[in-house]
């Protein structure tokens, strides 16, 4: 008998199947075992009574223990009740593999002991339902830029130079000379959209991140589109336009997990419609000396201090995005604490052509992006003022020196736009194994 997939089993009412799968969890009166069979693709009840199967059978079903590998037999009955909307008569069941002592059981486990058990706790229904709506966000994006003509070309990984900054570089023994691993693969993509009018790259990008927020990973994906002759306003309606779109597909697609299983409330990812929320960097310090006046807490007061000139911290963005319902465009950051990079404001050298943008509900940054410098002299002289190796970056100027044009893009940062879409707390969820200062395993 062939075997058939759980999430297909609609296709088989009334007939006999063969399930592949593991055993999810299980539950027994003196009568009735009621398993449940997962096999990646759903899970399905079935039940199995000491009639139909006979005691022998009967009471080896009631030894299986989680996680058990098995087969089982069964005729396919449709139930209105269960999720699934069917469920399996069993008749027979073989054992794959054991599965003795489980170590993630239905009792509350802490947070460390999961992540330890990643390998494992990657079964669990939570865990699938996040890891696949990562999966659509990844799939909505690229089909997104691939339906505008917009051309993969990868970024390499090792790489003599450093974009965001020196601080964050993990560096390598290549054959007697230092690489890093790359921060992100923007001036790369700067190089493609030069060739190509439209680019990105879609890969990991490694920070070594001292800091132990719920924002950062040292090994996190990224996805960084770059177009030639696009100035900052045309940025800030792609990147509009872009998260309108994950949004829409990923709510298509999973409204149910995510209501059911996340228990995300989706009342401000519905209201993930353009225009965004369009905010100067000049007057978001100003908002946020606002908040920080009327704020009663000492703790978090002292958190939003802020002058012109200073990065946002992570609550000057979470109590910001707190005003409004939607997300929020921040554009014109300080040259000064932007990447080498950045198109200054012809009008205001002080002002980059910057832009980030927050996710509401607290969750803030999970795009960074801005015009770049396309003026030949800026960039050398910036170069210069960052103390970057001028040697490392000759071919990033050559794309100033022949036919240099306006050109802009941005980095979403996936696992952020996971937590924010899922609605959860920290970052660790949202990819498959997280690399984070303190965790380099499993
Ligand atoms: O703002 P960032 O540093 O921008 C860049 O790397 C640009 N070169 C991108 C570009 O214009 N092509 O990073 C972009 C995004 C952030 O907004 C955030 O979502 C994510 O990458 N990110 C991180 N995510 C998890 N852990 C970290 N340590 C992250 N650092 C950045
Ligand atoms: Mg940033």
């Amino acid at each position: 008998m062939q075997s058939v997939r759980i999430a297909d089993v609609a296709k088989c009412e009334g007939q006999k199947v063969t399930l592949q799968g593991w055993l999810y969890n299980k539950r027994s009166s003196k009568k009735l075992h009621f398993l449940q069979v997962r096999d990646g693709s759903a899970i399905i009840q079935a039940i199995a009574s000491v009639s139909d199967v006979g005691e022998e059978l009967f009471a080896k079903l009631g030894e299986l223990t989680q996680e058990t590998s098995l087969r089982v037999q069964g005729t396919v009955v449709k139930d209105e009740r269960s999720p699934l909307g069917f469920e399996l008569h069993l008749n027979d069941m073989h054992v794959v593999s054991e599965s003795p002592d489980y170590p993630i059981t239905k009792k509350a486990h802490g947070d460390a002991f999961l992540m330890d058990h990643r390998h494992l706790w990657l079964r669990s229904k939570r865990q699938h339902v996040i890891l696949r709506i990562r999966h659509t966000i990844i799939k909505a994006i690229r089909d997104y830029l691939d339906e505008n003509d917009f051309v993969l070309v990868d970024s390499p990984i090792f790489t003599p130079n450093a974009c965001e900054g020196t601080s964050t570089l993990f560096d390598t023994d290549y054959f007697g000379q230092k690489a890093y691993l790359t921060q992100s693969g923007q001036l790369y993509q700067e190089a493609a959209a030069l060739a190509f009018g439209k680019s990105y790259c879609f890969g990991p990008t490694f920070r070594a991140e001292k800091s132990k927020t719920r924002r950062h990973l040292t090994e996190f994906w990224m996805v960084e589109p770059e177009v030639a002759y696009m100035e900052l306003e045309g940025l800030l309606n792609f990147i509009e336009d872009t998260l309108c779109v994950i949004v829409e597909r990923v709510l298509n697609k999973h409204e149910s997990e995510l209501e059911n299983v996340l228990e995300r409330d989706l009342t401000f990812l519905r209201k993930v419609q353009k225009p965004f929320i369009r905010l100067s960097y000049d007057d978001a310090v100003t908002q946020i000396k606002a908040l920080q006046n009327e704020c009663d807490d000492p703790e978090v007061k002292e958190l939003l201090d802020i002058e012109w000139g200073m990065d946002f911290g992570g609550r000057h963005e979470t109590e910001l995005t707190k005003c409004y319902d939607r997300p929020i465009l921040v554009h014109g950051f300080p040259t000064a604490i932007k990447a080498f990079y950045m198109k200054r404001d012809p009008n205001r050298p002080e002002v980059s052509c910057s832009v980030d943008c927050l996710a509401p509900e607290g969750y803030g940054e999970i795009v960074g992006g801005g015009q770049r410098e396309d003026r030949l002299d800026v960039v050398e002289a910036s170069i210069a003022e960052h103390d970057l190796p001028q040697d490392a970056f000759e071919w990033f100027l050559d794309l100033r020196r022949y036919g240099s044009v306006p050109h802009a893009g941005f980095g979403l940062g996936v696992e952020r736009t996971v937590a924010w879409i899922c609605g959860l707390h920290h970052v660790r969820e949202t990819i498959p194994f997280a690399r984070t200062m303190d965790r380099l395993g499993p």
